[in-house]
């Protein structure tokens, strides 16, 4: 399993280019299933996630083919409508699947997906709004077993979907289904998260009529007529968000291209009011520190709200903060694993409940540490670059997950950062 060796104390200096948008790329890839006709993809970033999810369509017999700079996948021939536990338990968004297999062949048999390590992370929206459109679900040995009337006529009506609360999966798995269902849905409270415009925007690409993506009201005229399609996935504003942090906390300048502000403002202002400078480039984005940090209090909430998936990197921050700062999670329920392996390094952090107190000051000092999801890793690679000597971050696999590159990028910043393949 490799590992990252970091050495902290440079401040980093230069560009770093951004890529597309894994959870852009994600639902997209589920959705050529709905066509019989070639979608291709662009700027869909090197990631593992992005290479599971392009197997799991293969799976399903997709051909897909990769050119240079794009990949075409072509749904013509589906030969299962069944995927199975052990592809759902790498990658929970596989779940994506479902809606589209339902509503193009009138069933599928998709597993639940388990918990993971940021929580039980449920799929009860999924289903229900399934549901509301016709579909007949139930739950058989880990395993959502879905149909539609196989009557004349049968398959998934419009209707209205209200969703308890703005899931960003539920949301796109509503969207998905609603373009092949008979007639016209409403999704009520749904997520506005710039990943759920970007999937309207490619199934508009392939003929989908929609209307709203992006804001809490998406109306789909379904009974889409296919055609053959070309989308540019958005950046990843993760990613983005990611290495602003990177600037902020080694006190150095980056100019991240092809980041764009609109779909970060949050995380910009939480930055801003951090004391750190953020303008627009020609290319994208600059950040850039010289002054102290001040500390400040965080909310994850859904967007346009600050995003959970900026949680774990602003905590790394926080700890260069010259006071406490209060970050309260409410979106999953356990995502402050990174919390104890920050602690290694140093770290001053104080955890109740779903609110940790982080108290900058202590130099952090280089150490082995753990990673465990995505952001938790991305946060231990964050503090290592300011920690004094060397800290080891291990089961790296968890970043090549989101993060194209990570190693690459930042040594051609400055960082002292090396991959090493044990
Ligand atoms: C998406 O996950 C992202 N993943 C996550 O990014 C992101 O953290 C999350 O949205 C929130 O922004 C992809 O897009 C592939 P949700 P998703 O449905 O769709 C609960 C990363 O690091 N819930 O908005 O799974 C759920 O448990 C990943 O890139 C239900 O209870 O998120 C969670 O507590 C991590 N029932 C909350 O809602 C459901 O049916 C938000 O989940 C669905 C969700």
């Amino acid at each position: 399993m490799d590992r990252l060796r970091i050495v902290g104390g440079h401040k980093l200096q230069g560009g770093v280019t951004i890529s597309g948008a894994k959870n852009a790329a994600l639902p997209q890839i589920a959705a050529t299933l709905l066509s019989p006709y070639p979608v291709e993809l662009t700027n869909l970033p090197q990631v593992s996630d992005v290479e599971n999810m392009l197997g799991v369509v293969a799976l399903h017999g997709a051909e897909v083919t990769r050119a240079a700079h794009s990949t075409i996948i072509d749904a013509r021939n589906i030969v299962s409508t069944e995927t199975t536990y052990d592809t759902v338990r790498k990658m929970r968004a596989t779940v994506l699947v479902l809606g589209p297999l339902l509503a193009r062949f009138g069933q599928a048999r998709v597993s639940l997906p388990g918990g993971c390590a940021i929580g039980a992370r449920p799929v009860d929206m999924h289903i229900k709004a399934l549901a509301a459109l016709g579909a007949t679900i139930d739950i058989e040995n880990g395993l959502i077993v879905a149909s539609t009337p196989n009557t004349p006529g049968g398959g998934l009506k419009g209707g209205r979907i209200v969703l308890a609360s703005p899931s960003v999966g539920a949301t796109e798995t509503a969207m998905m289904a609603a373009t092949a269902a008979k007639g016209e849905t409403e999704i009520l409270n749904a997520a506005r998260e710039p990943e759920v415009a970007d999937l309207a925007a490619c199934l508009i690409a392939m003929g989908a009529k929609i209307e709203g993506a992006g804001t809490h009201r998406i109306l789909i005229e379904g009974s889409t007529s296919w055609q053959p399609a070309k989308h540019h996935g958005i950046p990843d504003r993760i990613e983005a968000g990611t290495y602003a942090v990177a600037a902020a906390i080694t006190g150095g300048t980056l100019e991240l291209t092809n980041a764009r502000l609109e779909n970060m403002a949050a995380t910009v202002q939480m930055l801003e009011f951090m004391g750190v400078s953020v303008w627009p480039s020609d290319r994208g984005l600059v950040v850039s520190r010289d002054g102290p940090l001040r500390p400040t209090d965080i909310t994850t909430e859904p967007y346009p709200g600050f995003p959970t998936d900026m949680q774990a990197q602003f905590m790394a921050l926080a700890t260069q903060a010259d006071g406490a700062t209060l970050i309260r999670e409410t979106v999953f329920e356990s995502r402050f694993m990174h919390v104890p392996e920050l602690i290694r390094l140093g770290a001053n952090i104080s955890l109740q409940g779903t609110t940790a107190v982080v108290r900058g000051g202590p130099p952090l000092r280089g150490a082995q540490v753990m990673a465990t999801d995505l952001r938790a890793s991305v946060s231990l690679v964050l503090a290592g670059l300011v920690s004094s000597g060397e800290t080891i971050v291990n089961r790296v696999y968890h970043l090549d997950r989101g993060y194209e590159q990570l190693d690459r990028k930042l040594r051609l910043c400055g960082a002292d950062i090396e991959r090493i393949s044990a």
